[in-house]
């Protein structure tokens, strides 16, 4: 090895040896109350409850009420998270809001969310990584905590899909929910737990794939835009089914492989919540067993940004992880996006 790839090499030793390891010290999820089931969507568009439960095993959704916005259900997310991590807002360093949902272009919901909840010392941004959005700010947030540069920052995924959604698609529309789920990222007590390690990808040559169209600075709002009902997502169903199957496969191989672990050492594994046949497809080829896996989609649909903390909300709360376990993260989405986070817990 030549010299200067010796002293690269003691100086990535020296900073790993210095990074503080983050872990997830609370967590909080808030779901509208109002459950539309697949019955109702069918007085809206030509579809069937056998159809969408069959193909996608959703049944039912949260949709939120038209008075209520992303920053509502980041606020009792929120909240709910930091109670849960025994913090008050002032402990808060940074907030980052994903969404591709935000109250409004400008400013980004994070500040808005920060003045709500009186986090004065925190700085505030909006993330958007598609349904990848939590995972890529779960990790980002973990770098800060590990440089010592933050000690305590709020991650929330958070969207009302339901507002982007085109009622008229029956493609699109039977597939999503609104919802929110937050974690507070702050130091381990013990190096041996918390995040460690991620794995980040995007592909954008995908992004037609998923997409809207109109409402940016390429195609501005207009009464056309509006009238070609371009501010609502689009998506091609097949080719992104073949995409999340092959996310959750290089999310969980490549840290797999990179941490000398196997799927038998993993205690649970929570995906993306975008379809029931999704998370089948995924875990049959990689040989996981049905109880490891997480699935909420049937009662909340496919929540983008918020389905991962809810998913993994629930699965704390069920016990299906302790302290100790190994857990597997994975989220992909629009962009194309996708991510996998190992932690222990
Ligand atoms: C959307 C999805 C459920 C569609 O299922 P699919 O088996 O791929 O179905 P296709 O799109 O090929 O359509 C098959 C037929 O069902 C019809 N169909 C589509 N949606 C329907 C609905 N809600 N009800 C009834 N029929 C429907 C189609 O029109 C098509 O009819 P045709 O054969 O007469 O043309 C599936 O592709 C999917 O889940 N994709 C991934 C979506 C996703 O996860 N997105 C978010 C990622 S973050």
């Amino acid at each position: 090895m030549s010299q200067t790839k010796v002293n690269d090499e003691l100086q990535i030793q020296a900073v790993s040896h210095s990074l503080v390891r983050s872990a997830i010290a609370g967590i909080g999820v808030s779901l509208p109350s109002k459950v539309v089931t697949n019955r109702e969507l069918e007085k809206l568009v030509d579809t069937s409850d056998e159809w969408i439960e069959t193909r996608t095993g959703i049944r039912e959704r949260r949709i939120a009420e038209p008075n209520m916005t992303t920053s509502d259900l980041c606020f009792e997310a929120a909240t709910k998270s930091l109670a849960d991590a025994k913090l008050t807002p002032q402990d808060l360093d940074l907030i980052i809001v994903c969404t591709v949902t935000p109250d409004t272009p400008v400013p980004a919901t994070a500040c808005i969310l920060q003045d709500r909840l009186g986090a004065k010392q925190a700085a505030a941004f909006d993330l958007n990584g598609g349904c990848t959005g939590f995972m890529y700010g779960l990790a980002t947030a973990s770098q800060f905590v590990s440089t010592g540069k933050f000690k305590n920052v709020l991650v929330i995924g958070a969207d009302l899909l339901s507002r982007i959604t085109n009622w008229q698609d029956r493609g699109t529309c039977i597939l999503f929910g609104d919802g929110a789920g937050a974690v507070i990222v702050s130091p381990s007590k013990d190096q041996a737990y918390g995040l460690l390690d991620f794995h980040l990808r995007a592909d954008g040559s995908g992004a037609p794939l998923l997409k809207v169209e109109a409402g940016g600075a390429k195609l501005p709002a207009s009464v056309i835009t509006a009238e070609k009902r371009q501010h609502f997502l689009q998506m091609e169903g097949r080719q992104v089914f073949k995409f999340a199957v092959h996310a959750i496969l290089d999310g969980v191989n490549t840290l797999l492989k990179r941490n000398e672990l196997t799927v038998d050492d993993i205690d649970c594994f929570v995906f993306h919540q975008a379809n029931l046949r999704i998370l089948e497809n995924a875990a049959k080829q990689l040989k996981i067993p049905s109880e490891k896996i997480i699935s909420n989609v049937q009662k909340y649909g496919n929540t983008s940004s918020a389905s991962v903390p809810i998913a993994l909300e629930e699965a704390r709360r069920e016990k299906k992880f302790k302290k100790g376990s190994y857990v597997i993260l994975v989220g992909f989405g629009a962009g194309l996006t996708w991510a996998s986070a190992l932690l222990r817990w």
